[in-house]
């Protein structure tokens, strides 16, 4: 019961990753505010964990007005806020920059970045009180990039200096801060941007062959981590940014892969 008595206030926690996390959470003891903008997916959610220790809150972490509300319900429904875990996030379009209209750039930045500005502002007060701790949810390419997806790439990349910066400016009120870098995870997100690729008839081959060890996850892998990142068992750990990557990032994978045929051998990078 790493979470006994714990109050989460948890975005996009009704579908993939936050879903996942929804349930380990509970299963640790946390109660928990279940903030979605999506009303069926908060239905669907409540029939499936089945719990009175769970709040849920239809609103849009883009909107001040709707994350000001959403932190103010909480409070008055569980007495506090222990964690903000900035979970909700979006990943359309799949496109190169030139090609990303200014609606669809606003709107990556507005959810991804601004989400986790409006949480923060909305509820850092509380947190001070219960020297709680700050958990993003990022991406590894925020790290380092990824071919026709370089808005949403862009928003994880602030993600990653956000989560050092704050980590900083919130360590003198004992508050915590940091990030899960996931690769791929197959939830209704991957879905949508597996069908949007080139060839995606072998995008699941693909995701198998990114992560080194050998099999694009569920969620339940990075929820694992969520919860040992907000417990008392990192208790002396921020401004972190956890790969959960199945070791995605190392070595010279694409070359190995892709190109090894057609690299002469004096310019062999191996
Ligand atoms: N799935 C992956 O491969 C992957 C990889 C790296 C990082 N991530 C990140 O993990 C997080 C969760 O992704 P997922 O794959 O589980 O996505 P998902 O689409 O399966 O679930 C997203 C959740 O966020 C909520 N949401 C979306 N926009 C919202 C908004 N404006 N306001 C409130 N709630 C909103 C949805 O209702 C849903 O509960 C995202 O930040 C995503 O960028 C996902």
């Amino acid at each position: 019961m790493l979470l006994k008595n714990k109050v989460i206030f948890l975005t996009g926690g009704t579908e993939g990753i936050g879903f996942e996390c929804a349930k380990i959470y509970r299963a640790a003891g946390a109660k928990l505010s279940i903030i979605s903008n999506s009303a069926p997916s908060i239905e669907a959610a409540r029939l499936k964990l089945q719990s009175d220790e769970i709040l849920y809150l239809n609103a849009d972490v883009a909107s001040a007005t709707d994350v000001q509300q959403a932190i103010i319900k909480t409070v008055s429904y569980f007495g506090k806020i222990d964690v903000i875990h900035n979970n909700a996030g979006i990943s359309n379009p799949s496109k190169a920059l030139h090609e990303t209209t200014e609606d669809e750039w606003n709107a990556l930045f507005n959810v991804n970045v601004k989400g986790i500005f409006n949480t923060t502002r909305f509820g850092i007060d509380e947190l001070k009180k219960t020297r709680g701790n700050i958990l993003n949810t990022g991406s590894l390419v925020g790290d380092i990039g990824q071919e026709i997806h370089a808005a949403y790439s862009a928003t994880k990349g602030a993600i990653n200096t956000l989560t050092k910066s704050m980590a900083l400016d919130y360590a003198p009120y004992g508050i915590r801060v940091n990030a899960v870098a996931p690769a791929g995870v197959w939830t209704p997100m991957l879905r949508v941007w597996s069908k949007q690729q080139p060839d995606a008839n072998s995008i699941e081959s693909y995701l198998d062959d990114i992560h080194a060890l050998g099999y694009c996850p569920e969620g339940d892998v990075v929820a694992d981590v969520c919860l040992f990142l907000i417990s008392d068992q990192a208790r002396f750990v921020t401004g972190c940014i956890l790969p959960v990557t199945g070791g995605a990032e190392l070595g010279y994978r694409r070359v190995v892969n892709q190109t090894i045929q057609s690299i002469p051998q004096k310019n062999n990078l191996i």
